[in-house]
């Protein structure tokens, strides 16, 4: 008796002291990604999916969503559509592939080396990246930020200027990682950074273009989320903020800035969706910081260029994501741009961009980065950047191709750096 007791009273403690769900990393083996086409009223179909699903990759996406489901609730799935594929059989191998998140080893006071883009890295060792960039060319670049996160992170990144001094020349501005699992943008976005200031004396080119702007570059502007993504859920998008009443988590910041945020059909009103819009327009924190980082370059300076760096798709949009009819003043010349830095692209490595405005590329997004800065901002040019790759690999592109993706994506850069 005394013993049954024991191991209850045993069992309930072991209960009460079970670490909470969320503290503990998703294990996504076995689930599967499903691609199923959606029936004209999708919206209807489109929850119910969105509420079995673990995950949808490509929220948004016209004729079909690809979304990550546990093999239980494959069949429930599968029974809402009229046609389904299955396109990875196990996520969970899939990450794997990806390669561990590497400790970096920095020597004391040194600029890091290539071997950086080699693998993936903690949120702290990226910090250290920057400042040890940072620390090797002190007289051409500072470390800026830009506000903080829900959970209390700083908004960090570089400002990096030429020969005209600090502050003399017309802004160009990068943003990486607002998307959590996006992993391939943080690195890509550091190695601007890294390009512009470890090749400004030994490459003309390069000099030039330093030369030209003052470069301010953000490589993870949704830190929390990208912590969450590396300790908790690989697949996590969104920031970390929560709703009250609700037990869903996390605001799409890039469905926040307050422009046309008010506009029905590019964002969800439900707190559960990838594409959550928030409570009101520029209500995450994370979007206050940025938002006011580009209103300042703005009124002093003036924008020439903004770029976001997403992942996949292989894709160059420009505005406007709200509205597919509307056309913005200089689509052409964000054409002209966009057409010769795809091909910049592809001849480093092949790999071929989709390029186009956003709504009607794409799909139609509200309270994105790139309708403010157009609009807001008056940058002269604004684009979205869906890096590789078209979906075998999707967010998890393995480290082997992460080199490749950030020298092909430099190319590109750099061609639109001349052209604007
Ligand atoms: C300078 O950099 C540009 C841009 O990456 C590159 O195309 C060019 O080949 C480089 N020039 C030299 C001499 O390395
Ligand atoms: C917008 O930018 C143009 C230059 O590209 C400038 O002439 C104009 O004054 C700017 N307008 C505002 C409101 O900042
Ligand atoms: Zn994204």
């Amino acid at each position: 008796m005394r013993s049954l007791l024991v191991s209850c009273l045993f069992a309930s403690l072991a209960l009460s002291t079970v670490v909470p769900r969320a503290r503990q990393k998703v294990d996504y083996s076995g689930f599967k990604v499903l691609r199923v086409s959606l029936p004209e009223q999708r919206g209807d179909v489109e929850a119910k999916i969105e509420e079995l699903a673990a995950h949808v990759l490509n929220p948004g996406k016209v004729e079909h969503l690809d979304v990550v489901v546990s093999p239980d609730k494959v069949d429930a799935v599968k029974k809402l559509v009229a046609t389904s594929k299955v396109i990875n059989e196990d996520v969970g191998a899939a990450l794997a592939e990806e390669g561990e998140i590497k400790k970096a080893e920095f020597s004391v006071a040194a600029v890091p080396s290539e071997s950086w883009f080699t693998a993936y890295h903690a949120y702290a060792d990226h910090i250290t990246f920057l400042r040890d960039l940072q620390a090797g060319y002190t007289g051409q670049s500072e470390i800026i930020t830009t506000g903080t996160s829900v959970q209390g992170r700083t908004l960090t990144g570089i400002h990096i200027w030429g020969s005209g001094g600090k502050g003399s020349k017309p802004a160009v501005l990068f943003h990486g990682t607002v998307h959590a699992r996006e992993w391939i943008s943080s690195m890509t976005v550091e190695y601007m950074a890294w390009q512009l200031l470890t090749k400004y004396s030994s490459n003309a080119t390069v000099k030039a273009l330093v030369d030209k702007f003052d470069l301010y570059i953000i490589p993870i502007v949704n830190p929390d989320g990208f912590v969450y993504s590396q300790t908790s859920d690989r697949l996590w998008r969104k920031n970390r903020q929560t709703v009250s009443g609700n037990s869903c988590v996390g605001r799409d910041i890039n469905r926040n800035w307050p422009y046309k945020w008010e506009v029905p059909g590019g964002a969800s009103t439900n707190p559960c969706s990838e594409t959550y819009k928030g409570q009101a327009a520029g209500d995450s924190p994370e979007n206050k910081g940025l938002r006011a980082h580009v209103d300042s370059l703005r009124d002093s300076r003036g924008l020439s260029l903004y770029i976001d760096f997403h992942s996949y798709g292989q894709y160059m949009l420009w505005p406007y994501g709200y509205d597919c009819n509307l056309v913005v003043h200089n689509d052409a010349q964000h054409r002209s741009l966009a057409t010769r830095a795809a091909a910049a692209i592809r001849a480093v490595s092949g790999t071929r961009y989709t390029i186009g405005p956003a709504c009607s590329t794409l799909y139609a997004t509200t309270g994105d980065s790139t309708d403010y800065t157009d609009a807001v901002g008056n940058s002269t040019y604004s684009y979205t950047y869906e890096l590789r790759d078209t979906g075998s690999y999707g967010f998890t592109l393995p480290a082997n191709q992460i080199q490749p993706t950030v020298r092909e994506t430099w190319e590109g850069v750099v061609s639109m750096l001349k052209d604007v």
